[in-house]
């Protein structure tokens, strides 16, 4: 029986503070490190929260004087980038720590990058080779996961959208990895039902997605399956009847999902990203509604790779219909829909759709070829 009361440390590949109550050793480790000037970024609606409020006054029994930057976007812009740096500088910071979900920790990592590297941010866009300018030093960075979805708290991009044209931007560098991640299942206990059903299918889509993409990378493919099992065993408890076991093992296999995709994401991420870019629509909610379609588009020729995970995520069968049968009736358990028209989508916004997902990064790395018609036609059979 798995004692979840236990901090764990585990060091792949950041330093991860895994467990129950974890988030109250981050005042003692600024201490430790002589940091006391933090800017703490995060979101409106995190910032109100009564976790929150405690860590910040953990803080300030520390000595420490936190400087809060909370003015961001739900699909965060470049200007929220900017504010925020400026706010870095103006208080004198001397390091960063991004609490909440990918939107938080996601700003807060590019604030990291802004402070000493000063072209325009966009000029980092790693999809125009922006990476080779991370050259300068980045602030002292700590994540605090408080969704469990992203796992953006191991990741090593921040994904930005530009102001107007909505337009999504990575900026990436090894050198944009947290130096440790406080991850505290306790964070997430109340965290509402539809953003964990929804963002817990966002993590179940890295970890399948990862272990299917194309190249050779065992690590993360060993990775993705657990992560996967993990999830699969926890998220209908997760997100209907939460304890301290379910929330666990999803902010895991969250943080795994990030480490595997390390090797590439797919088809479902290429299908997922235009939804939010055009309608708004939150990433996990667009993976989640996407996911059956994209992986019974996949299962042909694949039947080894989706009978390990039938095996890990312990689905009777793995044939393509069936496994989509499964992850159908895992959105349905978990209140998420499982057609595009449940979320706005209309007809007449497919072409768009479709010319933009084939545009889309993610999709290069699917396991098999992915073409305009494909995308079409797998918007048409979910619509
Ligand atoms: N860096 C990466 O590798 C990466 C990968 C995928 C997505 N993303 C980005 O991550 C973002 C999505 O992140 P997300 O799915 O975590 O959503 P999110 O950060 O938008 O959070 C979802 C909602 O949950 C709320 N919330 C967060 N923690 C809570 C808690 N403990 N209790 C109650 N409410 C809470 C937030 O205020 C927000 O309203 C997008 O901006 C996306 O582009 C980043
Ligand atoms: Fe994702």
């Amino acid at each position: 029986m798995t004692d979840f009361n236990i901090i764990r440390q585990y060091n792949f590949p950041t330093i991860i503070r895994f467990g129950a109550g974890a988030v109250a050793e981050l005042a003692p480790h600024l201490v430790a490190q002589g940091l006391s000037k933090p800017l703490v970024v995060t979101d409106p609606n995190v910032v109100q929260l009564d976790f929150f409020k405690k860590i910040l006054a953990e803080l300030k029994a520390s000595s420490i004087s936190p400087e809060v930057f909370s003015s961001i976007h739900k699909n965060p812009v470049k200007s929220d980038v900017l504010k925020g740096g400026d706010v870095f500088v103006e208080t004198s910071r001397d390091s960063i720590i991004g609490i909440g979900g990918g939107a938080a920790m996601d700003v807060a990592r590019a604030i990291a990058l802004r402070i000493h590297h000063r072209r325009d941010l966009f000029e980092y866009d790693d999809l125009i080779g922006g990476d080779q300018y991370v050259t300068g030093e980045v602030p002292y960075f700590i994540t605090v996961p408080t969704t469990s979805g992203t796992g953006s708290e191991v990741g090593r991009s921040a994904i930005i959208s530009d102001d107007e044209t909505h337009q999504k931007k990575i900026l990436f560098s090894p050198k944009l990895l947290a130096k440790i991640v406080f991850a505290d299942p306790l964070l997430t206990m109340e965290l509402p039902q539809f953003i964990t059903a929804a963002t817990g299918m966002d993590a179940l889509t890295h970890n399948m997605e990862a272990y299917i993409a194309k190249g050779f990378h065992p690590l993360c493919e060993g990775i993705a399956l657990e992560g996967m099992a993990q999830i699969s065993q926890s998220i209908v408890q997760a997100t209907n009847k939460p304890d301290l076991a379910s929330r666990s093992k999803m902010m895991i296999g969250s943080l795994m999902g990030a480490v595997a995709f390390q090797k590439g994401l797919g088809v479902v991420h290429s299908l997922a990203h235009p939804l939010s870019s055009l309608l708004d629509t939150h990433h996990g909610l667009a993976n989640a509604v996407n996911l059956p379609y994209g992986m019974r588009f996949n299962q042909p020729g694949l039947e080894k790779s989706f009978s390990k995970m039938a095996i890990a995520m312990e689905m009777k069968d793995s044939t393509g219909e069936k496994m989509a049968d499964e992850l159908f009736a895992l959105n349905q358990q978990t209140g998420l829909p499982i057609k595009l028209r449940d979320i706005g989508v209309k007809k007449e916004h497919l072409e768009t759709l479709a010319s933009l997902a084939f545009a889309d990064f993610c999709h290069p790395n699917n396991p098999k070829p992915v073409s305009l018609k494909d995308f079409s036609n797998l918007y048409e059979s979910a619509l």
